[in-house]
This record gives C-alpha cells, sequence and structure tokens, in this order.
C-alpha cells in the first residue's frame, strides 16, 4: 500500500474509532465492566423453543446462527451474555400427568446444548464453576426448573433434580400445587388452595436450602413471597420479575417484599416481558430502565439483577429486542449515572453473592 494511502487509512481509522467513542460513551464504558464482570441472566426459555420447534432434535438446529428466537450463540456472544440460568420448563397442563417427565427432557436439551458447543458453552454447577466459565470465555449455562409442580411433591424428585444440576426451582409457574400458591390467586382468577405455602412447602424450602438450590419467587402470590423470605435460611431470588411500583401488575414485585428482599440480601433480576414492563403490549429499554432505577430508590443497588425472559414471551422492548442487547441497557444505567460499583452489583456480583450464600447454607447430610 501507498503511503497516501495508509495515511488515509490510518486516519480514516482514527476517525471512526473516535466517532463511535464519541456517538456513545457510555457504551464503551458498559463494554470495558462487562469485560471485567460477567453478565448473568435469571431466566433464558430458549429450551423450549427447542422443545417446540424442534421436538428437542438438536442436530436439527444451528445455535450459532438459529433465526426466529430471541437467542443464538452469535447474539450471546455480541450482547456479552457470561452466564444464563436457562429454564426447563414444563406447562402446568403436566401437572399430576408427565410433568417430571417434560423437566428430565428440558434438562437433558440443556446437558446437550452445552455438549454440541463445548468452545461456547459450558454447564456450570457452582459459583467457582462460574468464575472458571467467564476466565475461559464460555457462557456458564446454569439450570433453573419452572415450576414447582415438576416435583411431582416428591423430595426425592427435588434431590435428584439438584444432582442433575439444577441450581434453582421455582416454586411454581401459573397454577397452584398442592403445596403453594401462584400470581394468579392475587388476580382473584384462581382460589388460594393453601393460603400461602403449606407445611409441605416449608419442607420443600427447608430440603432446598439443605441441598443448595436457590428458592425463586418469580410467579408465586404475595402471600408466598412473604412465608418464603421468612422461612428460607439462605437468600432468595426472583429469577425474571419487574418492580410493581412501576407497572402494577401481579407478576411483579410489590416494594413491602422489595424492602424485605434488602433485609435478607435477596435479588429481583428484572423481566423485560412487555407486559410486565409497562402494563401495556409496547415497551422500550428507558422503561426497563425505569424498574431498575426505582428497585434501586426503593431497596438499593444490591438487590438487582437481569432476568429477561427472552425466548419465553412474545414481545420484548424496542432496543432490547433480543440477548445482543444487553450492553444497550448498561449504558443507559451509565447515563443515568449508575457508579460503576452499582453496575457490577446488578451485572452479576449480587447473584454471585446469593448463590455463594445458599452453598453456604448448604449442609449435604
Ligand atoms: C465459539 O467458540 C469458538 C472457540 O473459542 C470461538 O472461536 C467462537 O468465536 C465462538 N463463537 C461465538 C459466536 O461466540
Ligand atoms: C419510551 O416510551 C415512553 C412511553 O411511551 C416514552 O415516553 C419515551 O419517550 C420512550 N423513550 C424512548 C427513548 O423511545
Ligand atoms: C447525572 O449527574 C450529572 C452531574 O452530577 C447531572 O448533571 C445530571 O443531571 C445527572 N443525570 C441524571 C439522569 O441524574
Ligand atoms: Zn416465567
Amino acid at each position: 500500500m501507498g503511503w497516501q494511502l495508509g495515511l488515509w487509512a490510518a486516519l480514516s481509522t482514527l476517525t471512526l474509532s473516535t466517532l463511535s467513542t464519541a456517538a456513545d460513551p457510555y457504551r464503551e464504558r458498559a463494554l470495558q465492566l462487562m469485560a471485567k464482570t460477567p453478565l448473568i441472566d435469571g431466566h433464558n426459555d430458549l429450551p423450549w423453543q427447542l422443545r417446540s420447534k424442534f421436538n428437542n432434535q438438536l442436530d436439527k438446529v444451528d445455535l450459532i446462527t438459529l433465526e426466529g428466537t430471541h437467542t443464538n450463540i452469535n447474539k450471546i456472544k455480541e450482547g456479552r451474555l457470561a452466564v444464563q440460568f436457562w429454564a426447563a420448563f414444563a406447562p402446568c397442563g403436566t401437572q399430576d400427568k408427565d410433568a417430571m417427565r417434560h423437566t428430565l427432557e428440558q434438562i437433558d436439551v440443556i446437558h446437550r446444548m452445552c455438549q454440541k458447543y463445548p468452545a461456547n458453552l459450558t454447564l456450570a454447577r457452582s459459583s467457582q464453576d462460574i468464575y472458571k466459565a467467564f476466565t475461559e470465555k464460555k457462557t456458564a449455562s446454569l439450570i433453573g426448573v419452572e415450576g414447582g409442580h415438576s416435583i411431582d411433591s416428591s423430595l426425592g424428585a427435588l434431590r435428584t433434580l439438584y444432582h442433575l444440576g439444577v441450581r434453582y426451582m421455582t416454586l411454581t409457574h401459573s397454577c397452584n400445587t398442592p403445596w403453594v400458591d401462584n400470581w394468579l390467586v392475587d388476580t382473584g382468577s384462581h382460589p388460594s388452595e393453601n393460603n400461602g405455602l403449606s407445611n409441605f412447602g416449608v419442607r420443600v424450602i427447608k430440603e432446598m436450602n439443605r441441598l443448595g438450590m436457590m428458592v425463586d419467587l418469580a410467579h408465586v402470590s404475595e402471600q408466598v413471597m412473604k412465608e418464603a423470605l421468612k422461612v428460607s435460611e439462605a437468600p432468595v431470588i426472583f429469577s425474571h420479575s419487574s418492580a410493581y411500583g412501576v407497572c402494577p401488575h401481579k407478576r411483579n414485585v410489590p416494594d413491602k417484599v422489595l424492602k424485605l428482599l434488602k433485609e435478607k440480601e435477596g435479588i429481583v433480576m428484572v423481566n423485560f416481558y412487555n407486559d410486565y414492563v409497562s402494563c401495556s403490549t409496547t415497551a422500550n429499554l428507558s422503561q426497563v430502565a425505569d424498574h431498575f432505577d426505582y428497585i434501586r430508590k426503593v431497596a438499593g443497588a444490591r438487590v438487582i439483577g437481569f432476568g429477561g425472559d427472552y425466548d419465553g414471551v412474545e414481545r420484548v422492548p424496542k432496543d432490547l429486542e433480543d440477548v445482543s442487547k444487553y450492553p444497550n441497557l448498561v449504558a443507559e444505567l451509565l447515563r443515568r449515572n449508575w457508579t460503576d460499583t452499582e453496575v457490577r452489583m446488578a451485572l452479576g456480583e449480587n447473584l454471585l453473592r446469593v448463590l455463594k450464600k445458599v452453598e453456604e447454607v448448604r449442609t449435604p447430610w
């Protein structure tokens, strides 16, 4: 290349990089923070998409470039998604029928995702595994069972799920189980059947504490939130819920519970589903950031995380269309004067704190 051309190339590169920095210094800072602190997302339903679209036939799917979903491995990379809790979901219609088989098949497809793409996804069972995966630049993949009906009221089944790698269980989905009430009790569309948690429900939580499995309060009734916060020895999570104070939807977390969560050092991982973000069918990134601001105001930055619910919902906000967009949201928090420390807590430090505490409380026998 002649010197003139070379100079021109050098200058235009300089101009371009200067421009992109000037265009959004917040995004640059977001990416720097995300290079040092793992972004952890609490809930993604890609395994459900694999079941409904491909009947779990992973050999028919290229997860690197998969289209028609919010999630693929290219988008994961672009979004700096370092840690994902994949949902093992069995619909409520399977309760008292084949819920356990559905759950096992979801767990199986998560294991096989990691086996098929070992350079990009790696199964993680502990906080240690998460740090190791982050160092190796692989997305740590953890398993959360969405719906207590999956255990068919059996503590033996619960223990076996732990052995298969399950590290949280959402106490229920959108149905009551024989031992816990769901959020639809609070809308009046389902009757209360357990007045919150039954005695067996309390035993389930104690067994989860003993095993080292996180208790997830997304989808439960408000009464259950309060009882579980009392009963659980370890801090609890909401893997995909937002703030009721911003959007009064019963799937969201009321202020009183946010304050209890602060006391008990648990976290709420903010859901991006339009209907929970704006209480309407449309929403945008800025409205999601409003939930982060609000939760910080009510209970502090130590109780916040990300729980996008990607591939589990049909409507997501403008500028958060898929998992490649997380850095936009992190940049928005910085633009709103969140400190680096607060952003790092929300990215992953809060969840890691909870998980480590859960691991400490664990008493194998
Ligand atoms: C998957 O992993 C390989 C090996 O580390 C890497 O070269 C590639 O960029 C990764 N792909 C994505 C989309 O992250
Ligand atoms: C996001 O939506 C809200 C409510 O419709 C609107 O007021 C706001 O201007 C939007 N923000 C952006 C950046 O589009
Ligand atoms: C952020 O802080 C700056 C400097 O203190 C202030 O001027 C600005 O209004 C703040 N922005 C927001 C969104 O709070
Ligand atoms: Zn859900």
